[in-house]
């Protein structure tokens, strides 16, 4: 592959991140360089200028330390250092160097919140109630006269009871996700300061920001007191809400939100560049913004707003959307624009195949204020790839066993994360190119990679890929579209036609989009075309799904 000049004119202004654009990849399963049907760091390296030439500026990667792998890295047993299945330190490195190289970003996927309970430190604390580390992670006496009942009713984030009884110190410890993965305890100072130094280890070692893994959970209540009930049995993207239960004494503390001021100092000590903060919360939008302001103090750059991924696709939808993220994250605050990512399903899926809408959304998250992010693979449209429940890696699939295939198969989300977690289709050859085929990638391919692959679509000019390696570019090259203010346009808003207004000097940009199935009359009858998802857009007419943009002025 050629190396490609990235056209971005973003990099040193300290605020870059505004106006980036994203590219998370799930390292395992990007490209594998070593030929263990495992993607790794080489394989990053040797793909950058796929992403360069697209016009990406930010590349966030899954986790990569030292990890049992139960959760793919998501549970790590040492911060410092780097799993052997992925690369070395010196790999990570020549990452950070050739990325830099070309202009663009590193964002880490830090977590802070638990470590894996094969962790030194866990071992340590599990041991015995009174060893050095006894208070790193959160223990409680059971109830009951046994003391075997849990301290309170908390479920944790995936479902399942927040609680397990460790019969070594005959306490429970206390998990906001899996049972391996056991929270730290940030009351205690000495853990902050562990964490702290972990999140100096790799400023230093140049990363441009961090994704803080469900910083959400970051404090808990200090009374533990039990959580009330609510009417929802699935999680939701509008509440923090799981098994009947309302998650507000686990999750989301005023405390959370003091410590996302004190990560940013920490952060800060190294400002030259200026590095993100990214968290990840669900929640109310009015409550998760105090991640990034709260009490006066600046906290997070950006927290993930992932009601978008559960917005229908219908014009009204999206315009109520955009109201609610301008609502709560007005400038200086930066909404994020996320439609997927590994724990979800896959947009084409979800947008039933069709590849206008995927092109109208595109056109959406590029146009709008906020940053977007891409997750791999929905650039060419990668399915969802169904793969039963009792077959999943993956231990959220693992733990839901007892589910019943055919209700997981009705729902709209996916509870084997596996499927959005396949292998990259790059091309046609026997494993899509993903790795050599003399060995077997470590999930199943989508069937029909020799229709849906990046090698097809770079040669057909009219590909969703195509698509967004031009919108990527629009948005790069114009200041209204990476920094400009925005304005729904209200009166140009209908049922069928979502349209707002982007400007930046005296430059006025209208974006128009048709999220109907018929065509309707151009709204502003304006005829410079900056770009439109339809081949021979018509002036006068937007056709079925069709979004452009259209300069004003
Ligand atoms: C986050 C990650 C998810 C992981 C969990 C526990 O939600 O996105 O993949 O399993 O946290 O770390």
């Amino acid at each position: 592959m050629k190396s490609p000049a990235n056209p971005s004119p973003i990099r040193s202004d300290p605020n870059w991140w505004k106006k980036t654009t994203v590219y998370h990849i799930y390292l395992r399963s990007f490209y594998d360089a070593n030929g263990d049907g495992i993607g790794d760091i080489q394989g990053v390296i040797e793909r950058l200028d796929y992403l360069a030439d697209l016009g990406y500026e930010t590349v966030w990667i899954s986790p990569f330390t030292q990890s049992p792998q139960r959760d793919f890295g998501y549970d790590i047993s040492d911060y410092l250092s780097i799993s052997a299945q992925y690369g070395d330190m010196p790999l990570f490195e020549k990452l950070v160097q050739e990325i830099h190289s070309r202009k663009m970003k590193i964002v880490f996927d830090l977590v802070l919140n638990h470590t894996s309970d094969e962790h030194d430190w866990f071992k340590e604390s599990a041991s015995s109630r009174d060893n050095p580390k006894a208070d790193w992670y959160i223990w409680k006496d059971g109830k009951g006269r046994d003391g075997r009942r849990p301290p309170n009713n908390w479920r944790a984030m995936a479902g399942n009871r927040a609680w397990t009884y460790y019969p070594g110190r005959k306490q429970f410890n206390y998990t906001a996700f899996l049972p391996f993965q056991p929270d730290l305890n940030y009351r205690n100072p000495e853990v902050k300061q562990a964490m702290f130094d972990v999140v100096r280890f790799w400023l230093y070692k140049g990363v441009d920001g961090f994704r803080l893994d469900i910083i959400s959970a970051i404090y808990e209540d200090p009374e533990l007191r039990h959580n009330p009930p609510s009417l929802r049995l699935t999680p939701s993207d509008k509440a923090l809400t799981i098994f009947f239960q309302n998650l507000k004494n686990n999750f989301l503390q005023t405390e959370s939100f003091e410590f996302a001021a004190e990560l940013r100092k920490v952060t800060d000590e190294f400002d030259n560049p200026k590095r993100v903060l990214i968290g990840e919360s669900h929640g109310e939008e009015e409550l998760i913004r105090r991640f990034c302001h709260d009490n006066g103090k600046r906290g997070l750059d950006a927290i993930f707003l992932f009601k978008a991924i559960s917005t229908p696709f219908k014009a009204e939808n999206y315009r109520q959307l955009l109201e609610t993220f301008e609502k709560h994250f007005p400038p200086p605050l930066v909404p994020t624009l996320v439609f997927a990512n590994h724990d979800r399903n896959r947009v084409i899926s979800r947008l039933g195949g069709n590849i206008e809408k995927a092109k109208l959304l595109a056109l959406f998250q590029f146009t709008c204020r906020g940053i977007p992010f891409t997750y791999y693979g929905d650039e060419i449209g990668m399915p969802r790839v169904r793969i039963p429940l009792k077959q999943g890696q993956d231990a959220l699939a693992m733990q839901h066993r007892w589910v019943p295939q055919f209700l997981v198969d009705r729902s709209k989300e996916i509870l084997n994360r596996d499927e959005c977690r396949t292998p990259m289709l790059w091309d046609e050859k026997p494993n899509a190119g993903f790795c050599s085929d003399s060995v077997k990638p470590w999930l199943p391919l989508a069937e029909n990679f020799r229709e849906i692959n990046v090698a097809k679509q770079s040669s057909d000019p009219y590909s969703l890929l195509n698509f967004y390696r031009r919108v990527i570019r629009l948005r790069n090259t114009t200041p209204a579209l990476n920094e400009g203010q925005m304005e729904i346009a209200n009166d140009i808003c209908n049922k069928k036609v979502l349209a707002y207004y982007r400007t930046f000097g005296n430059k006025r940009l209208a974006v128009l989009l048709n999220m109907s199935e018929s065509a309707v009359k151009n709204p502003v009858g304006h005829d410079e075309i900056a770009i439109s998802t339809h081949h021979g857009a018509e002036t006068h007419r937007l056709q079925p799904f069709e979004g452009r943009v259209v300069r004003l002025q």
